[in-house]
């Protein structure tokens, strides 16, 4: 660190409390002065009238002379022409009076304080000049003029006095100022290391930290906005962890679900190989891996279809589709399955009910609900309704078969979820990702689907189709 924030809050602060001391100091000090040369002035002034005032008599401007001398106060007093009237000096000494003042006497105007780097006598020393015209008593006319002087070190003994307790204010508030910036540095800083200790906390994996926040300022604010990033971290870290444990139970289901058949295949390859299995053996040994090498070609495309349904990979063409036409097929191919295992299917009539969904996809679906309940009933009926709704159309795949408990229930969409292993590998297939597409298809449909089960009394799946919006 070149320059640490703590540093920087100081030099910010400390700067802008100088800089606005500065500028009182200096303002207080030139109003001061003013108000000084201002007293002075009319001080001068008065002592000019005062000396206008006594007709300018010898004898009491001597009086006067005496007088104001104490103070440092000298008066010289000049007629109309600008020569000198009192006090007498040598003729030596030159007396200064500008001209253009002069002029300004002239048209009876006062001329206001001036200060020159000499006195009246021509000594050098800084000096404050006031000059006052006076007027011939009878006519009124411009007789001459008084100009009064002192010198201005009396100002500035004042202002000297002014400049100590100014000085030592600005020292005592340049230290509070420096306390002051300390304190609020020290706080500013502490926050941001807050800030910063919770940031590494989480490089390091804790994603528990939240920071305090009371709305006051953007510290604040990011502080808020920390926490959100924080929360929004740990749910994808967490989204990150429920994939990647998916992933690895569907990489050990896939194996699980391939293992049997190939170790079926492989085992009876063996007995062909050497020859162990009996001529009329054979042909039924043959038939048995193709039935296996199916299932597994059948677990591939199923597995295929699924990861293009989720990732969106597959286009649907919905079209207005006659459902008792459908059905027809479906029973068709599912009679004699139903029939073997001693069950009824029962499609309702459904003359003119149709249904808004993709042809291929809506048969897949009612298929493997139907065969589902085929395969998980036994001397029962499979009864297959249907009906108009508000908002599409409604199948109902109802069956009288072992049902399920509501645990299993929970689980029936997962892919590989088999509620009773034990009657895995049986004509049907069941590899326990029947359910998964379904599920997947009616989301792509928009459709709503539901189950409702019994335990040893029966199962129903409805699935809700939403009609074309028009
Ligand atoms: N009608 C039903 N009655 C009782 N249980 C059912 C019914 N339909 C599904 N299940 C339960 O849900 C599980 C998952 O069904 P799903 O269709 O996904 O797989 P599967 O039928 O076992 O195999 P696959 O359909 O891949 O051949 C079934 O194994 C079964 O336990
Ligand atoms: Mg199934």
């Amino acid at each position: 660190m070149k320059f640490p924030y703590f540093y920087q809050q100081m030099l910010g602060f400390l700067s802008v409390i100088i800089m606005l001391l500065t500028i009182s100091v200096v303002s207080i000090v030139l109003f001061a002065r003013n108000t000084a040369i201002r007293g002075t002035e009319n001080q001068l002034f008065s002592y000019a009238e005062s000396i206008v005032d006594v007709n300018l008599e010898a004898e009491q401007l001597a009086n006067f002379q005496s007088l104001l001398s104490n103070q440092g106060v000298t008066f010289f007093v000049f007629n109309q022409n600008g020569e000198l009237v009192f006090p007498n000096l040598p003729d030596h000494i030159e007396t200064r009076v500008i001209p253009e003042e002069e002029e300004r006497l002239r048209n009876g105007e006062r001329v206001s304080l001036t200060t020159q780097q000499a006195d009246l006598y021509g000594n050098p020393r800084e000096t404050a000049y006031v000059y006052l015209p006076y007027f011939s008593n009878s006519a009124g006319d411009y007789a001459g003029f008084v100009a009064v002087s002192a010198p201005v070190s009396q100002i500035d003994r004042q202002m000297s006095a002014l400049k100590r307790n100014l000085f030592n204010a600005f020292l005592i508030s340049t230290v509070v100022a420096i306390l002051v910036s300390f304190i609020f540095a020290r706080y500013q800083v502490k926050r941001v290391n807050e800030l910063r200790q919770a940031a590494h906390l989480v490089a390091e994996g804790d994603y528990d930290v939240r920071l305090e926040h009371r709305d006051r300022d953007e510290i604040d604010i990011l502080s808020q906005d920390f926490n959100k990033m924080i929360h929004a971290l740990d749910l994808s870290r967490q989204e990150v962890n429920r994939q990647e444990e998916r992933r690895k139970t569907f990489m050990q289901d896939a194996a699980h679900e391939m293992r049997t058949p190939l170790t079926t295949i492989n085992g009876l390859l063996e007995g062909l190989e050497y020859d162990v299995i009996p001529e009329s053996q054979r042909l039924r040994s043959i038939q048995l891996m193709r039935k296996e090498t199916k299932r597994l070609i059948r677990l591939v495309n199923e597995n295929l279809d699924y990861e293009n349904i989720r990732s969106n990979r597959i286009m649907l063409n919905k079209h207005t589709l006659p459902v008792s036409e459908i059905l027809d097929e479906i029973k068709e191919q599912m009679t004699t399955i139903a029939e073997s295992s001693n069950n009824t299917l029962q499609i309702d009539s459904l003359e003119g009910l149709t249904v808004y969904a993709d042809y291929d996809r809506f048969k897949q679906i009612l298929v493997n609900l139907i065969k589902n309940a085929i395969q998980f009933t036994e001397n029962g009926t499979i009864k297959v309704s249907g009906q108009k709704t508000d908002k599409g159309t409604r199948i109902s795949i109802q069956d009288t078969g072992i049902g399920m408990t509501e645990e299993q229930m929970k689980n029936i969409w997962d892919r590989y979820y088999k509620a009773d292993v034990s009657r895995t590998n049986t004509r049907y297939g069941e590899s326990g990702l029947g359910l998964s597409i379904v599920q997947q298809l009616a989301e792509l449909h928009q459709a709503h689907l539901t189950v409702e089960s019994q335990l040893n009394k029966g199962t129903t799946f409805a699935i809700e189709f939403p009609d074309s919006k028009v």
